[in-house]
């Protein structure tokens, strides 16, 4: 597991990592648990950054948890929606039909990990927005080398 310490550019959208740098969250004696192969970045939301720099360390709002799910890859908001526990502390379910789940290890609620629905009430979890992109193609010996470990980017949704 990574934290940024740093806030990243303001761009909208932010580079994560290779796709395999994402281990596939794997079944171990406590459930398939988040922590194990999860990124967590800081990403202050734009109004925030100029007052983020120097004065902030990384709150729990401003954070993505990027993971891969078997084979799907994941970008939520770290803060559960309930009551600001981070979600990387739970567990991931599968849901009926190819879908998977988040369940807090707080409270217990639960939230669909592809719509952000939550089991309660009207709460719902911030899912980013991934794309993947192709690397930077760089030149070796004069000829143009690509690799197929895709760059994964995220975007804050824009209701977030
Ligand atoms: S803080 Fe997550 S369920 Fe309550």
């Amino acid at each position: 597991m990574e934290v940024s310490k740093e806030p990243v550019q303001p761009d909208d959208w932010h580079l994560v990592g290779r796709v395999s740098s994402f281990p596939d969250i794997g079944q171990d004696e406590k459930g398939c648990r988040v922590l194990s192969g999860c990124k967590t970045l800081s990403i202050p939301k734009k109004d925030d950054q100029e007052q983020s720099r120097g004065n902030r360390f990384s709150d729990l709002g401003d954070q993505v948890l990027v993971f891969k799910y078997k084979g799907f890859l994941h970008a939520i908001d770290n803060q559960c929606p309930h009551s600001a526990f981070p979600l990387k502390q739970g567990n991931v379910f599968d849901i009926e039909d190819l879908g998977a789940g988040i369940k807090c290890f707080r409270h217990g609620w639960r939230f669909d990990l592809f719509t952000g629905k939550g089991d309660r009430g009207s709460h719902k979890l911030n899912l980013w927005d991934i794309e993947l992109r192709d690397p930077c193609v760089s030149e070796i010996d004069g000829k143009a080398a690509s690799s197929t470990d895709k760059e994964v980017w995220v975007r804050r949704p824009p209701q977030a």
